[in-house]
């Protein structure tokens, strides 16, 4: 049967979009975007430049991601650990970044119809930002398509606070702590992340591998793919080939893999498989 390309896709895209199988896509992928500090200084430019390249890498893989049926795409912008350590003048350029993308690209976002939200502490921005934050987000919201989701002055160990803090106070209002019942799914309930689709593949590039304080509870059973692509360099037919290498892996879920359950089972017919407590999406 003849595969049908998604329109709008460029032709290296085209090309490694032939190699996926398009009922198996990933429907939650997270990108750490790294290395725009590298990629400057290689052009002997101050870090900054790097930022604003990053912008042109950012426009391009969710515009991709959106037009091959993505369900959710979310980016770490930045970390509060980047926020507290960086020099003042960089951080107010990305935020100066940050409002000026939102004012830009809303008419793109709602052209392919793609909803922003985000995700972190929100409230610890600056006014102005939080004020255009706000307002991308609401101009965006009746759109239907891919959820793009952007971290900002996330951290994962505080995620984890906010959702405890956020448990306890409701269980207060609620009959008091004894009638808790704690267990997988309330704490994902009361994560940043809960009206997302569970995490199946973490994209890093430049080439560290690390996770860097981002999403450590979504990602338990997420495909981990690092690149050596600097940020900037990053392109929509990127986010393909890490989709095409998603294909390839096996995921488990802490099982055995189909073979030895037939080898195990001895009768041909392979055993359902065990699924984590908050499947959701999981495949
Ligand atoms: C990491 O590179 C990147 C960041 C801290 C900022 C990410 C920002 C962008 C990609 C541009 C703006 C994004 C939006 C959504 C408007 P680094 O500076 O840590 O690079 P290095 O490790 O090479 O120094």
């Amino acid at each position: 049967m003849q595969l049908t390309i998604p329109a709008g896709l460029n032709r290296s895209e085209a090309e490694t979009y032939r190699r996926l199988d398009p009922k198996m896509l990933p429907r939650h992928i997270a990108i750490i975007m790294d290395g725009n500090g590298r990629w400057a200084r290689r052009r002997h430019l101050p870090r900054i430049a790097g930022h604003k390249a990053g912008v042109e890498a950012v426009r391009s893989t969710v515009e991709t991601a959106a037009r091959v049926g993505i369900s959710s795409l979310t980016l770490y912008a930045f970390s509060r650990e980047n926020w507290q350590r960086r020099p003042r003048s960089e951080v107010s350029f990305l935020m100066t970044l940050l409002r000026r993308y939102l004012r830009q690209e809303v008419p793109t976002l709602n052209q392919n119809n793609i909803r922003l939200g985000y995700i972190g502490r929100m409230w610890e921005l600056p006014k102005p930002v939080q004020e255009r934050m706000e307002w991308a987000r609401q101009a965006t919201a009746q759109n239907t398509g891919m959820k793009l989701t952007l971290a900002l002055n996330y951290s994962a160990r505080l995620e984890l606070v906010d959702a405890f803090r956020s448990i306890l106070d409701a269980a207060l209002n609620n009959g008091g702590i004894e009638h808790l019942n704690l267990d997988e799914s309330l704490v994902s309930r009361h994560l940043y992340t809960h009206n997302l689709p569970e995490l199946d593949l973490v994209i890093r590039t430049s080439g560290e591998m690390r996770l860097s304080n981002f999403l450590l509870w979504q990602v338990a059973y997420s495909e981990i793919y690092v690149t050596d692509t600097l940020w900037p360099d990053f392109r929509g037919v990127h986010l393909l080939e890490a989709m095409a290498e998603y294909q390839k892996r096996e995921r488990r879920y802490g099982g055995i893999s189909p073979e030895e359950e037939l080898t195990h089972n001895g009768n041909g017919r392979a055993a359902r498989r065990p699924q984590p407590e908050t499947a959701g999406s999981l495949r």
